[in-house]
């Protein structure tokens, strides 16, 4: 059996040391594509591959059809929104991911984006603190509740909305369970996205949900771009001077939001909220494992295309 990490943004080299101890262990075989810049290197590669490691790599139909040998896809990570489901669905290949591998990674960028961010992006003049400041989390799964645990450590005053998260759940940690979107936003000076990309969240942060956050407010994506409706961002970061976006991912209107917010608008080169040697470890061992228990045991823990 032949397993494909597939990772146009690689992996620390440790991690894929361990992946392959465990694929090497399993009797399979390990192939590797990385930093690869054209899809083409991409549907060579996966001829012959019986199972995928990915991160945020597109598996589309095109890749499906050219994987005839494909059985198993692991998106080493959270978010599955770059795997067409229905795709790998019809070509009877398996799509899973490794839920909270690499959260804490992407908590710890989170805040570390709300510091640099309070603190001016470092620039020598006076800033302010996060201690009492109120933290709205959206979404309230395995990052947003490592952000509330960190946030917690900061003094920040700590509130989640989740619409499919019961909110005894949420207030168990500590943490004011709101009812909606709206009052999250209308409560919170800071808000932390982590909701995933879906028909129903594409473009859903818009203008409307915005409008209303208290003065000096910060929104920090470590999310996605998609769920951002840009078009409103920026007309909403025109009318209010005081409003600061914060993003892990670049937006298509980068050099827009660069030259008409400098000073309160700041984004990573490259999604980097999972870029650690332990997310990294975490999530592509889990992925290798996920891998052996399914081609030798038949196991579908964390299948997402049921
Ligand atoms: C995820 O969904 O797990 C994160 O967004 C990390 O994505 P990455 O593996 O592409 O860095």
């Amino acid at each position: 059996m032949k397993v494909l990490v597939a990772t146009e943004k690689p992996f620390a080299k440790v991690a894929v040391d361990g992946i392959r101890k465990e694929i090497e262990a399993a009797g399979f075989e390990l192939a590797l594509l990385e930093k690869y810049t054209d899809k083409a290197q991409l549907l060579d590669a996966v001829k012959d591959a019986n199972a995928i490691i990915i991160r945020s790599d597109i598996i589309d139909a095109e890749v499906l059809d050219a994987a005839k040998e494909l059985k198993i896809v692991v998106r080493a990570g959270a978010g599955y929104d770059n795997v067409d489901l229905a795709a790998a669905t019809a070509h009877n290949v398996c799509v899973m991911n490794t839920p909270g591998q690499n959260s804490n990674a992407v908590a710890e960028l989170a805040l570390g984006m709300m510091v640099y961010a309070v603190r001016n992006f470092y620039n020598g003049t006076s800033g302010t603190e996060l201690m009492g400041k109120k933290l709205g989390i959206h979404a309230y799964g395995n990052v947003g509740r490592n952000v509330a645990r960190v946030a917690k450590g900061f003094g920040m005053e700590v509130y989640a909305y989740d619409a499919f998260c019961p909110k005894e759940v949420i207030e168990k940690d500590g943490v004011k369970a709101l009812d909606s979107a709206e009052e999250l936003y209308k409560t919170c000076q800071v808000v932390s996205l982590h909701i995933p990309a879906t028909a129903e969240t594409k473009n859903s942060i818009n203008y409307a949900l915005l409008k209303d956050m208290p003065k000096g407010a910060m929104l920090v994506n470590t999310a996605r771009k998609e769920v951002i409706n840009e078009a409103e961002l920026i007309k909403l970061m025109e009318d209010r001077a005081d409003f600061k976006y914060i993003t892990d991912i670049m937006p298509a209107a980068n050099a827009e939001f660069a030259e008409k917010f400098a000073g309160r608008y700041f984004s990573t080169p490259k999604k980097m909220g999972a870029q650690t040697a332990e997310a990294n470890i975490n999530a592509g061992i889990a992925a290798a494992q996920q891998i052996v228990g399914f081609l030798k045991d038949g196991c579908e823990k964390f299948r997402v295309n049921k």
